[in-house]
């Protein structure tokens, strides 16, 4: 029995790091499932991917470029709405307007692009 009892505390530690793993699991990708729904709705996975340059450049890439500057977001949150382009190349970027993403989700967006 002294074996059975030994053991018991680090199976018990055990299923706690399985809840915590399935927890984290379950909640970082619902939360990027919930953001990039709506990016999908606004038409920016039509031009990017995360790992692949499309029309517009990959968001690894960009997120590559801008990475410990947390201030580009007010900068990359205005050029997605008016659209732009010569940073990654000739071709333009289109404006988005309000009607297809809010304000707090471009945010939100841009804050996902440079956290990839
Ligand atoms: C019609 C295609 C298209 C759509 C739709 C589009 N993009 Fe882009 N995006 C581009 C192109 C092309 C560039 C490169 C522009 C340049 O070189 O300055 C770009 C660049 C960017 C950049 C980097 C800008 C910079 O100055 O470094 C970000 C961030 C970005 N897009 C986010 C978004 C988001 C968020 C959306 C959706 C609201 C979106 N894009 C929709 C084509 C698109």
């Amino acid at each position: 029995m002294r074996l059975v009892s030994s053991l018991l505390p680090v199976r018990r530690a055990g299923l706690l790091g399985a809840a915590a793993l399935a927890a984290s699991l379950i909640g970082a990708p619902a939360l990027a499932q919930g953001i990039e729904a709506t990016m999908n709705k606004a038409g920016c996975l039509a031009c990017h991917t995360v790992d692949k340059k499309l029309v517009g450049p990959a968001y690894k890439d960009v997120a590559a470029k801008y990475k410990g500057k947390p201030e580009m977001v007010a900068t990359l949150s205005a050029k997605v709405r008016k659209g732009g382009q010569g940073v990654w190349g000739p071709v333009p970027m289109p404006p988005t307007g309000p009607d297809k993403i809010s304000d707090a989700d471009l945010k939100s967006a841009i804050e996902w692009v440079l956290s990839r």
